[in-house]
């Protein structure tokens, strides 16, 4: 397709849902990345699917390194497929990038259950005034999918996010006469492995942090594995090939993302039914991706369910450290010279808080964080006379 038909299909698909435009548009990228080669052969059968979570899962034993064969570069172009949103008056000058983690795609940020009353877009855009890209994740959904063990894994979906932060950088940019276009990056679990990444590999890809059910803690995955019960997305749908895994039922899923009481009932369904599968590259990845100090002296939210599996175990007031008052908490020594580190425990949450009856303060204290750190959409809008 051309560069003029893109644009007209980009034109047409602009519409305008309460107080805000927003357009689908899909994103070209070249990208580049030192995957891991792993000897393993894609689990197809239940059984084999099962025998790889019990492998991956164990305690003492790191798998991803027992099966890590070598490092290659792994090179290509793929299409990003994101949803661009703004106010409608105008763009303003603070783009939040929306990273989705593992089991969802980029409506976990626009969630169409109950008529749309869990969208973070919709505070976001309407009631804060910025602007949102929230993407499908490389591999995932409406973006390339790729060969789930080779190619779909944490280096290159990092190399992925880092390009659409450079596409919106040079696209998304109202062009404020004193530069002043920031992007922070607002993130969910696996989406926030992704997005310390960058703020570690470069720093200065980004203004401003939001790590969302997440913790520089790698113990209790094992859980998340254990509680998806996984089986081949194949069994569900022919979207994805074999090596794409989901979780099994409604109880697998509740078990990884919801606190108990915490939920609506029937979003249970919801969530299941318009699920996503994760590629195993990605799952033999994430471990590895989780290192490192960042120098990144911006702002740093990092917002997590007091109940969250994958990151607490179940428990994040119980971290083992008397220095530390959670285990979220202790992200703090991992970004020494950020401006400000807060970290916000939501009491009884579990990991998909986006998903919970606790949404609506989530995103308060999510968009407060900004404006309380000088990332205000308001402050820095072109149209805003002091
Ligand atoms: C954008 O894509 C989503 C699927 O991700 C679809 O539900 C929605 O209707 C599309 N919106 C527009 C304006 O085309
Ligand atoms: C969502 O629903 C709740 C409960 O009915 C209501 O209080 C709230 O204002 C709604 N929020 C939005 C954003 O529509
Ligand atoms: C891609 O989008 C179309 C329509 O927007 C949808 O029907 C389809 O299920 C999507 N593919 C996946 C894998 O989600
Ligand atoms: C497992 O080993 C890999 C490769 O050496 C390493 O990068 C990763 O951090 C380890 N994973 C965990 C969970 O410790
Ligand atoms: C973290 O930010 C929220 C939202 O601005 C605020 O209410 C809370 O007091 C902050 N927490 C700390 C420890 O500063």
């Amino acid at each position: 397709m051309g560069f003029h038909s893109l644009l007209l299909l980009a034109m047409l698909a602009w519409t305008l849902v309460s107080a805000r435009k927003c357009q689908n548009i899909t994103i070209p990228v070249q990208i580049s990345a030192r995957n891991a080669a792993f000897d393993v052969a894609v689990p197809r059968s239940g059984l084999e699917v099962t025998d790889f979570a019990l492998d991956f899962g164990r305690q003492g034993n790191n798998y991803s390194q027992s099966i890590l064969h070598d490092y290659i570069t792994v090179t290509g172009s793929y299409q990003i497929f994101a949803t661009y949103c703004s106010p409608d008056d105008g763009p303003g000058s603070v783009l939040q990038i929306l990273t989705h983690g593992i089991g969802f795609d980029k409506s976990y940020w626009d969630l169409p259950f109950n008529n749309f009353n869990y969208s973070y877009i919709a505070v976001a855009v309407d009631q804060y005034g910025y602007s949102t890209l929230a993407w499908d994740r490389l591999g995932i959904a409406n973006s390339s999918h790729g060969d789930p063990l080779a190619e779909i894994q944490t280096p290159l979906t990092q190399a992925a996010l880092a390009a659409l932060t450079d596409h919106a950088r040079k696209h998304h940019s109202p062009g404020s006469p004193d530069g002043s276009f920031k992007i922070i990056h607002v993130a969910h679990s696996f989406g926030a492995v992704l997005s310390y990444g960058l703020a570690r590999d470069d720093p200065s890809a980004t203004d401003g942090l939001i790590l969302q059910g997440w913790a520089m803690e790698k113990t209790y995955f094992s859980y998340f594995v254990f509680g998806g019960n996984l089986i081949s997305v194949t069994d569900l749908t022919s979207a994805y090939e074999a090596g794409y895994l989901a979780a099994g039922n409604q109880a697998a899923l509740h078990t990884n993302f919801l606190g108990p009481g915490q939920y609506d009932p029937d979003i249970v369904a919801y969530a299941y039914a318009n699920g996503q599968p994760a590629a195993m590259g990605e799952l033999l990845t994430i471990g590895g991706a989780m290192y490192g100090t960042s120098d990144f002296s911006g702002p740093v939210m990092v917002i997590t369910g007091e109940r969250d599996l994958p990151f607490c175990g179940g428990n994040c007031y119980v971290t083992g450290d008397n220095n530390a008052d959670s285990i979220p908490d202790m992200a703090k020594r991992f970004f020494p010279n950020a401006k400000d580190v807060n970290v916000t425990i939501v009491a009884g949450g579990g990991h998909g808080l986006n998903m919970e009856y606790g949404h609506e303060t989530v995103y308060r204290a999510m968009n407060d964080f900004l404006g309380s750190s000088g990332l205000s959409a308001q402050s820095s809008r072109r149209d805003v006379a002091e």
